[in-house]
């Protein structure tokens, strides 16, 4: 769909940024300064969404997100909701609240969670399966309270609810959803309620492909015109090629085997990982067969998955090979990307400079419908 309006998020590293991944040396802890630098570079930049991301060792995102609603005028906090974490009555009165606050700028990003044992460690003790069921029913729950001005009288599996809520929304019907994941679970979950399905890297050919399987999916919930498709993905741009590639190998230099960072420090994270997430599953198969090189595609590389956990493919080139290789992806069928680089207020500060341009005319900064 290359006539679609493109709409671009940037990622806020709220466990941290970093100028070398693969060494304790390179760390930028968290700080108000280090965000305020990165937030104020992506709200005058044409960037419509910012991701807040949950894990152990980030910041409260919904605390963050509000804070920074409250400083920017543009750009909309993108807050990642954990399943089971919190009660989906609040949920729904915290958002809509910040909805309305922020003058409509608020998008949820559901999410599962990507090692059961750290959720396990944070006192969740519910396997993923179960989180997914709650994930479900959380948003079913929402959607209602958002939307009714009665007590909504919900039986579910795991939640009874019978409130109502205020206030309501800004954004009618309701902020939108955007979903991470990759299971099963996942794919049914996002086909029934977001708006934007996101995807960490792939070549564009596989993410055609699984937005055809996910299109499918949204049909049967008569969804399919609403469903679109986003790619999460790091951006190693500079002013020429060579640049590019220098900046990407200093960003895993050393990196001997798989190293994490960003995650609880925990020595079987990568194990913890693996048993619980799909979606890096697959991001850690593409980095396995993609051999020496790491290379996916000309300009597609695998290698800062060496080093993290999640969002590891990177787009890495001059200006013109980064915009056209976004552009595949438009291609594919995605019209968001989420994207982030390091450390993320320089990386943002050159994308938004050298790449966005390219995309003149074709950029939307309107938020996704909410249907
Ligand atoms: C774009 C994207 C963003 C994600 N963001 C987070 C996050 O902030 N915190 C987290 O714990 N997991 C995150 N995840 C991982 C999800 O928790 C995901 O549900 C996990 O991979 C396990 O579920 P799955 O087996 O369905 O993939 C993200 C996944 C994707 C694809």
């Amino acid at each position: 769909m290359p006539d679609t309006p493109i709409t671009f998020g940037w990622f806020l590293p709220t466990s941290g940024d970093s100028t070398w991944l693969a060494d304790p040396s390179g760390h930028i802890p968290q700080s108000r300064a280090l965000f305020d630098e990165i937030v104020d570079v992506v709200d005058k930049a044409g960037f419509s969404y910012m991701l807040m991301p949950v894990n152990a060792a980030c910041w409260e995102a919904t605390v963050v997100g509000s804070y920074y609603a409250a400083r920017t005028k543009n750009v909309a906090p993108l807050i990642a909701l954990r399943s089971a974490y919190c009660n989906p009555v609040l949920s729904a009165k915290m958002f809509a609240t910040l909805d309305q606050i922020s003058g409509g700028r608020l998008c949820v990003n559901l999410i599962a969670g990507i090692n059961d044992d750290d959720t396990k460690a944070d006192g969740i003790p519910d396997t993923k399966e179960v989180r997914y069921e709650k994930m479900d029913e959380e948003v079913q729950i929402m959607k209602r309270l958002w939307t009714s001005h009665e007590p909504i009288g919900f039986e579910g599996k795991h939640y009874q609810v019978d409130a109502s809520i205020e206030p309501k929304p800004l954004q009618q019907p309701h902020p939108p959803f955007f979903l991470g994941g990759a299971s099963e679970q996942a794919l049914e979950i996002s086909a029934k309620h977001s708006s934007v399905h996101l995807f960490w890297g792939d070549r564009p050919s596989g993410i055609a492909k699984k937005i055809e399987d996910l299109k499918v999916r949204a049909r049967k919930y008569g969804r399919e015109e609403v469903l679109q498709f986003g790619m999460r993905l790091q951006i190693v741009c500079a002013e020429t090629e060579d640049e590019a590639w220098a900046d990407a190998a200093k960003l895993v230099a050393g990196a001997d085997g798989m190293r994490l960072a960003n995650m609880r420090g925990k020595t079987d994270a990568v194990a913890g990982i693996r048993k619980t997430s799909e979606a890096n599953r697959q991001v850690w198969k593409l980095l396995e067969e993609s051999g020496e090189d790491m290379m996916l595609a000309p300009h597609l590389w695998a290698g800062i998955s060496k080093v993290r956990a999640g969002a590891g493919i990177a787009v890495v080139g001059n200006p013109d090979q980064v915009a056209a290789t976004l552009d595949e992806f438009v291609d594919a069928g995605c019209s968001s990307f989420c994207l982030s680089g390091y450390p993320h207020a320089k990386a943002a500060r050159i994308f938004s400079e050298k790449v966005l341009p390219k995309f003149k005319g074709r950029i939307s900064r309107a938020l996704p419908q909410a249907a």
